[in-house]
């Protein structure tokens, strides 16, 4: 018999090059666990349909069980000839319990054994990626309850535009993950459906039972068209787009940390020990991390493109194309795990450089809205109140002095709807705590976000 599990119809053996061209198993040996509870769960069916004996299936489950503590102990040897994991698994059976192994793989195919073990291997990264982006957001609720007077800029057009509680601003991340955690609960379902018993695509002449198989194995659903089972990789695409938006989330922030630590901004300071200093500049503290998370967005965003890429024009049933699913889709869990922990620790040792954020705001007109606002309130059209206020603006600009320096009368001169109460109206406080429309930047406002955001930890 040739090495080879399909060597039968073949006169010559595999070109090594050839070989190491098609193999997979240095990557795809990562899903040794999910491939052999899957084989364990067919061996289980086999001999519950009598297809194979209750011996033979006993027998094959016991030697999975030494062949999975094998690998886990790093005594396995992995060959490149025997191409990917789920041969090298198959013969190490073979070889471990002789002619029994070789029954395993009755009414299965490599192609729908490949699609079980990835979806096994995708649902569970998805609850680890989850559970990770729980522990980033605990972070940024914790930063957002300790923080939670300090008023900062926010802008537009990276200009001042209104002063707003930096809590505010933490919990606009919180709620972009949590739609992420959302985003990957659908990935999870489309994850959750069983394709075993697709055989290489048509189904198989053996009287299977598949609903057994998804039992065992804890699907959710199951594929009813072999030919869908075999060839779906929406939930690698599905997986790969919540991923990016993901790092996009993550390349955001990195990139307001990143302009905060900067000398003109001031806003933040990065823990020392998340930090590097450079060889040549001794004066440098350099916010790496936030730099490589934002760089590393890149690389997820390309497995992205690069699988819609593979699966566009690619015919019924399995392709080899498809082998090019899961560097990309492993790369990309590593990534993104990683950098949710990372970032989870930036969060929560950042120092938060209060006066440096206040100063940005005495300094400047983020208050020409509320300006504005008090002007409407007195009665005047918004239109003439946006006029006035510009002015006024334009008045201290010209004068190198803020808003709040005016005296009542300078302020008269523009408008005599003015009254004594307009130094109030424009400071920092007033003006956020009167932002207090739902989901606005008022504490009350950013109190109720905090308050669901731990309704949403304690389900
Ligand atoms: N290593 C292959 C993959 O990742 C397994 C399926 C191979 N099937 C086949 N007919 N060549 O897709």
């Amino acid at each position: 018999m040739s090495e080879k599990l399909w060597g039968g119809r073949f006169e010559k053996s595999t070109d090594e090059m050839i070989n190491d061209f098609q193999a997979s198993i240095n990557f795809d040996k990562r899903m040794y666990r999910e491939d052999i509870e899957g084989s364990i769960a067919h061996a289980k069916m086999l001999a519950k349909q009598k297809i194979i004996s209750a011996e033979d299936s006993e027998k094959i489950i016991s030697g999975l069980k030494k062949i999975l503590a094998q690998i886990e102990e790093g005594k396995f040897n992995f060959s490149v000839a025997l191409e990917d994991i789920h041969m090298n698994i198959e013969k190490a059976l073979t070889d471990e319990i002789g002619e029994a192994g070789g029954r395993l793989h009755t009414a299965r195919s490599r192609n729908d054994q490949v699609a079980l073990d990835t979806h096994l291997y995708v649902r569970k990264q998805v609850e680890e990626i989850q559970k990770l982006i729980r522990e980033l957001q605990k972070n940024f609720v914790a930063a957002a309850k300790k923080n939670l007077r300090i008023i900062m800029p926010g802008y537009t057009h990276l200009q001042r535009a209104q002063p707003i509680l930096f809590s505010h601003h933490l919990m606009a991340y919180f709620f972009m993950l949590q739609r992420d955690f959302e985003r990957f609960c659908g990935v999870r379902k489309r994850a959750d459906i069983m394709p075993l018993g697709a055989g290489a695509l048509a189904g198989t002449t053996f009287p299977i039972d598949r609903k057994f198989v998804a039992e065992e194995l804890n699907f959710g659903d199951i594929y009813l068209n072999s030919l869908d089972a075999v060839s779906d990789r929406d939930y690698i695409l599905e997986f790969l787009s919540a991923a990016s938006i993901l790092m996009i989330h993550l390349s955001r922030l990195s990139e307001e940390i990143i302009l905060w630590c900067s000398r003109e901004f001031s806003f933040v300071e990065l823990d020392d020990a998340h930090c590097t200093g450079s060889s040549m500049m001794p004066q440098k503290k350099n916010p790496d991390v936030p730099e490589l998370i934002r760089g590393k967005t890149g690389r997820v965003i390309g497995h992205l493109m690069a699988m819609l890429t593979t699966v566009k024009a690619l015919p019924l049933a399995y392709n080899k194309d498809l082998q090019e699913d899961k560097e990309g889709l492993f790369d990309a869990i590593d990534t993104v795990k990683f950098s949710l922990a990372v970032f989870a620790e930036i969060i929560s040792g950042m120092k938060v450089r209060e006066k440096n954020m206040r100063r940005a705001v005495e300094e400047d007109f983020s208050n020409a809205t509320d300006l504005a606002d008090y002007l409407v309130k007195k009665g005047l059209p918004f239109r003439q109140a946006h006029e006035i206020s510009g002015k006024l603006v334009h008045h201290c600009i010209e004068r190198g002095i803020y808003l709040k320096d005016l005296s009542l009368d300078e302020f008269k001169d523009f408008s005599d709807k003015f009254a004594e109460d307009i130094h109030h109206a424009i400071k920092p406080e007033t003006c956020v705590n009167s932002r207090n429309s739902l989901g606005g930047t008022s504490q009350k406002q950013v109190e109720m976000q905090i308050e669901k955001a731990e309704e949403i930890f304690a389900n």
